[in-house]
């Protein structure tokens, strides 16, 4: 109900008067009062007057089902929102969703995360109150094979996001790390049930550090990672970045089923800070360095060998060495 509150304030301009919220909530006056003294408290700033009633000053970035509801208006992305204060990955809740058979579009998202997962088996650091942490479910009627493109998706859409909303230049190290001046800002897990010749749903799941203080991050990663906020020096609200990176994914995601693979694969070139380096790939089994030259269709980095021979890489860890001495622009 306090939900409901915010916003009857928030999309009047003016003041509303204790009377007129209580007759729409069919409550007493009295319960209006309780309710915005607890919305203080949750550090709303709500000014009120005896003869005028009340006007909201300030929001404090709340993540609430509502104002995501409202955010969220794709015709697939996010046609159903599931939200959790905090949940234990919200990728492991979309997984359970699509193995219930919830339609595609679902978005699964929580202010915080007891298990966040990251690539690799890593964990996510996934404190509440400051970043996002979501998960959509998707399920596509392509083959398998070109399931990586989702993941490349995901990438396009949270930069492009990230830029119209905080007006950042992020990029995007392959294969899926979301960078600014080299930090991680932002990863992305892609998980999928599927058979040899079907996807049965996938999962894609979008971390970002938004309003993230660094010194909240252990020792060993304050040096690698980044926030929108540390990078703009300003909150950053996240259900409207929100709300930005779901529309950039629905655009997207509508190409791709009318299979328009090379505009979303032109962007990711575009975005990428991997291509035209060299770069060293640690794979499960040894190390490959070269020239990165492209991406292919199914996701795979393409190096270029010292020998003038091509490796295709399908999963690893690239690093960038520093003072390039031999860099050159990829061909595309
Ligand atoms: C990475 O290692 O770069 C990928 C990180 C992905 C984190 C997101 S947060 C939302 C979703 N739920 C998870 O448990 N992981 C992904």
């Amino acid at each position: 109900m306090s939900g409901q509150i915010i916003e009857f304030l928030r999309n009047s301009d003016d003041f509303i008067s204790g009377e007129e919220i209580s007759r729409l909530l069919g409550i007493t006056r009295a319960g209006v009062w309780k309710r915005v003294k607890s919305l203080r408290q949750k550090g709303y700033l709500i000014e009120a007057s005896p003869s005028k009633g009340y006007r909201l000053l300030y929001s404090p970035d709340i993540l609430t089902e509502n104002e995501i509801r409202a955010a969220v208006k794709g015709n697939i992305i996010g046609r159903e929102v599931i939200f959790f204060e905090s949940t234990t990955s919200t990728n492991d809740r979309a997984m359970e969703f699509g193995q219930k058979g919830y339609p595609e579009g679902v978005l699964v998202i929580a202010d915080t995360q007891e298990k966040g997962k990251g690539r690799l088996g890593r964990t996510w650091f996934s404190p509440s109150g400051v970043n996002l942490y979501f998960s959509v479910l998707l399920r596509p009627t392509f083959s398998p094979k070109d399931a990586a493109l989702l993941t490349l998706m995901a990438a396009v859409a949270t930069v492009s996001g990230i830029k119209k909303n905080a007006g950042l230049d992020a990029s995007i190290k392959w294969p899926n790390d979301i960078l600014i001046r080299d930090k991680k800002v932002g990863g992305i897990l892609t998980e999928m049930k599927s058979d040899m010749d079907r996807i049965n749903f996938v999962v894609l799941g979008i971390g970002i550090n938004v309003n993230l203080r660094l010194g909240s991050l252990h020792k060993n990663i304050r040096s690698i990672a980044t926030s929108l906020k540390q990078e703009t020096r300003k909150s950053i609200n996240r259900t409207e970045l929100l709300g930005q990176v779901l529309r950039e994914l629905e655009y997207w995601y509508k190409a791709l089923l009318r299979d328009r693979k090379e505009p979303l694969l032109d962007e990711w070139r575009a975005m990428s800070s991997t291509l035209g380096n060299k770069v060293s790939v640690r794979t499960k089994d040894r190390v490959i360095s070269g020239i990165a030259e492209d991406i292919a269709k199914d996701g795979e980095l393409i190096v270029r060998l010292p020998s003038g021979l091509i490796e295709k890489v399908y999963a690893g860890e690239v690093t960038i060495p520093k003072n390039q001495n031999a860099k050159f622009k990829t061909q595309n």
